[in-house]
């Protein structure tokens, strides 16, 4: 597997080529330093020191969830409507694609995107996933066996808030239900290029909210827009899925924030319930630097 030219080094900032099983920085600090990849196909770039502990990332509990449930397609949807949204707001023709997705967790999206951006361009694409959690990473890279010969994916594991991305390397950040590091998406996108941030939505999972407490409330309305963007375009999708079977449903539960603060009282009505129609509610937003 090749890895994305624009990954870098997470010590030195070098930039990093591949020799044998192993990434090595271009030395240009008087070292090489040297990244092993890792069996599954990922490597782990989180920084040294203070950098790569701020986040260990999703736990493989949460991970396992996110797959079983997303290879079910029920959030399809969403990762096509960011790809369509990161497509129609670039603008400039191209010779090829290069997008990362920051906290890419298990890689799901991030395939369905990168093909999906390859199929709407014509264009060869070149993506990479970053997640602080070493698992996520892994199954991105161990989902990358079917991808057409025209995309190109790299998973590592690393510190969105400290990204080993080259400076504006990217066409496109994505940011799907996950922190968003402006500072980094700044100076890792070129200066055309376009930020899609996929948040939840008021409404989103609203029947489940139902489900899980005495007292639903809605989510936060709008997401801020990042220091130094503007706000270019702005969609949401809403569509209603049918969960047909309890561990779909205890799958999707386990991947979402109400996970942490559910009462007894929620988690006994969730292990009732056979099956349940869903409301998801996702905006998609794409900003751009400022000063264009
Ligand atoms: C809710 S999950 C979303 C994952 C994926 N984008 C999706 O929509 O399925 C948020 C992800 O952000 C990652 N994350 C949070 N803080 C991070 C950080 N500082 N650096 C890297 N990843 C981080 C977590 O490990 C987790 O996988």
């Amino acid at each position: 597997m090749d890895f994305s030219p624009f990954l870098i080094c997470p010590h030195c900032g070098g930039s990093l080529s591949r020799e044998g099983g192993s990434l090595l920085c271009d030395g240009h600090t008087g070292r090489r330093h040297c990244y092993d990849i890792a069996s599954a196909g990922y490597v782990n770039l989180l920084p040294p020191g203070k950098g790569g502990n701020a986040h260990t990332g999703d736990d493989a509990g949460m991970i396992t969830a996110r797959t079983a449930f997303l290879s079910g397609g029920y959030y399809d949807c969403i990762s096509d409507a960011a790809a369509d949204a990161a497509w129609k707001n670039l603008g400039h023709a191209k010779e090829d694609i290069r997008f990362c997705d920051a906290g890419s967790g298990e890689g799901y999206h991030t395939r369905r995107m990168a093909c999906r951006l390859g199929e709407l361009s014509g264009l060869p694409v070149m993506g990479c996933g970053i997640d602080a959690s070493k698992k996520g990473a892994a199954a991105g890279a161990k989902g990358c066996r079917n991808l057409p010969p025209s995309v190109s994916l790299s998973f590592a594991a690393g510190n969105i808030f400290s990204l080993p991305v080259a400076d504006r390397s990217m066409d496109v950040m994505f940011s799907l239900f996950a922190p968003i590091p402006a500072e980094e998406v700044s100076r890792t996108l070129r200066d055309d290029g376009v930020l899609v941030v996929v948040a939840a939505g008021p409404r989103h999972l609203w029947d489940l909210r139902c489900l899980l407490y005495d007292e639903p409330r809605e989510g936060n309305a709008e997401a801020a827009t990042p220091a130094g963007f503007v706000l270019a375009d702005k969609q949401t999708v809403r569509e209603r899925i049918h969960i047909p079977d309890n561990s779909t449903l205890q799958a999707l539960f386990t991947m979402t924030p109400f996970y942490y603060r559910t009462p007894e009282s929620g988690r006994a009505r969730l292990s009732e319930t056979a099956s349940l129609d869903v409301q998801i509610e996702a905006d998609i937003y794409v900003f751009r630097k400022e000063h264009l």
